[in-house]
């Protein structure tokens, strides 16, 4: 019996790499990335690109299987497609942007690239994300092969510098979060995150580990002590105002409005009769907690985004006990976070006037369906990596064990509908590529949690970040 379904999970790996290994985009002979979906059954649009955070599981375990080419190259060519140069022009992508998505197109039998900035997708949506994720890879990168020349080259350092300027730049704001327009990470589409999404947050946090580790060796001073102000600011005021739990929830929902001034403990002007307290207050396990989805003036956004709770736990933006406690809420809210698929790109879905007001009536975002609720198995791999963080891999077997059961069955889809993921999604593609690596990466993580390292960063004090160049 034991045996039986061994074979059968390798030939699912073996079926899942096919399909990947198909998938990989060439340009001028050489692999460069892999398309968003491998579905010829419907039309391509925009899935016939690759999508920058698309790749990132796929390169991932690319790096783990030690072929470096297609990441090495992926990043050499997205580095190129940055804008080196500001313009004042708004319909200019501004400089250290990197492109949501890139395809080949051929004109006159020649090759080039071509980025999209968002203006392809649907409401060009800003995606803000490329640039965190792509310092985050090329870190990953340079801890896989050891070869901390590779981003020492002059090319490198300037885009790393100019992407940190464009997240440190001076601006209107006086958090030391990053603000950003709806639909400008994973969640590709209005969906009412428009402030200071957790998932950017969380992203934005691990980039800046990252290239601290990256630039510090060229020693520049300016964008260091920038990184190095940022990161203790960031860490705990996510820490501090994103959290909740039951004693939390506690503070918040005894709430003075109106405060003002240094001794405010409302800081954000919360009014609590504006969340769900008493259904919160059932929902929340004694030993359970989670961070918001988004903290600004007068909003606290209770919705749970697994993404942005998976990377805070994965980059130590969460501290040792908020992590566990995270860990404990998944765990006890298993049905309604994991349920048939692992797992909820949110919880709970907005409904009713709610859905109509964040989502402006977006017939895809309806309650429990796409990213309104919806199951998206790419999730794995990050749930598997926050459960061996920390030390919680029964958890990341479970949700191994319902993925695997479904997944090549329902030929890879996108998405899945419904409260519990039961349903493939309404309009989900087949053969989603980020599906199957990160089916395929979430099994090389339990194989070997070794791999975390690629991605992860311990709970050392940022204040007194490492003044070596050592990864
Ligand atoms: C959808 C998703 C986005 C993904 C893209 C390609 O727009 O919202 O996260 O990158 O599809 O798969």
């Amino acid at each position: 019996m034991e045996r039986e379904e061994f074979i059968k999970v390798d030939d699912l790996e073996k079926q899942a790499w096919e399909i990947l290994e198909k998938s990989i985009i060439k340009y001028q002979g050489r692999p460069v990335g892999i398309i968003a979906a491998y579905d010829t059954s419907q039309k391509s649009l925009n899935y016939d690109h690759c999508f920058i955070r698309d790749f990132v599981p796929s390169a991932l375990l690319f790096l783990i299987k030690g072929k470096y080419d297609l990441v090495r190259n992926f990043l050499e060519e997205t580095l190129k497609l940055q804008p080196k140069t500001g313009k004042f022009d708004a319909y200019i992508p501004t400089q250290g942007f990197i492109p949501g998505s890139f395809r080949v197109v051929c004109k006159d039998g020649v090759e080039s690239l071509e980025a999209d900035f968002g203006e392809h997708s649907i409401a060009r949506v800003t995606p803000v994300d490329s640039c965190l994720w792509w310092v985050i890879l090329l870190y990953a990168y340079v801890k896989a092969t050891k070869d901390i020349h590779f981003a020492l080259q002059p090319q490198f350092q300037e885009g790393i510098m100019l992407i940190m300027e464009l997240c440190l730049a001076t601006r209107f704001d006086m958090y030391p979060t990053l603000l950003v327009p709806d639909g400008a990470c994973m969640i590709y589409r209005r969906m009412g995150i428009y402030g200071y999404p957790l998932e950017i947050q969380a992203l934005f946090y691990a980039a800046l580990r990252s290239a601290r580790k990256l630039l510090i060796c060229a020693g520049d001073e300016k964008i260091v002590d920038g990184i190095d102000n940022r990161l203790p600011l960031l860490r705990n005021h996510i820490r501090d105002h994103y959290w909740i739990d039951r004693k939390r929830l506690n503070v918040i929902y005894r709430f003075k409005g109106e405060e003002y001034g240094e001794l405010a403990v409302n800081q954000f002007n919360i009014y609590p009769d504006s969340i769900q307290y008493a259904n919160l207050a059932i929902w929340l396990p004694k030993n359970g907690g989670y961070l918001a989805g988004n903290v600004g003036p007068s909003q606290l956004d209770t919705r749970f985004f697994a993404l942005g709770n998976m990377m805070a736990i994965i980059s130590s933006l969460t501290s040792e006990q908020q992590s566990q406690a995270i860990m404990n809420l998944i765990e006890e809210q298993w049905e309604d976070l994991v349920g048939s698929m692992p797992m909820k790109i949110c919880f709970p879905a907005a409904e009713k006037e709610e859905y109509r007001i964040f989502t402006g009536c977006d017939p895809r975002n309806i309650p429990w369906s796409y990213h309104n609720g919806g199951s998206w198995p790419v999730l794995l791999w990050s749930l598997i990596a926050a459960a061996q963080k920390t030390g919680r891999k029964d958890i990341g077997e479970r949700a191994w064990g319902i993925a695997q059961a479904r997944l090549s069955q329902d030929h890879w889809p996108e998405y899945y509908d419904g409260t519990r993921g039961v349903l493939v999604g309404k309009e989900a593609r087949r053969y989603q590529t980020w599906t199957i690596s990160g089916f395929l990466l979430a099994k090389e993580l339990m194989r070997n949690p070794a791999h975390l390292a690629l991605i992860s960063f311990s709970q050392f004090d940022v204040e007194n970040a490492s003044q070596s160049c050592e990864l």
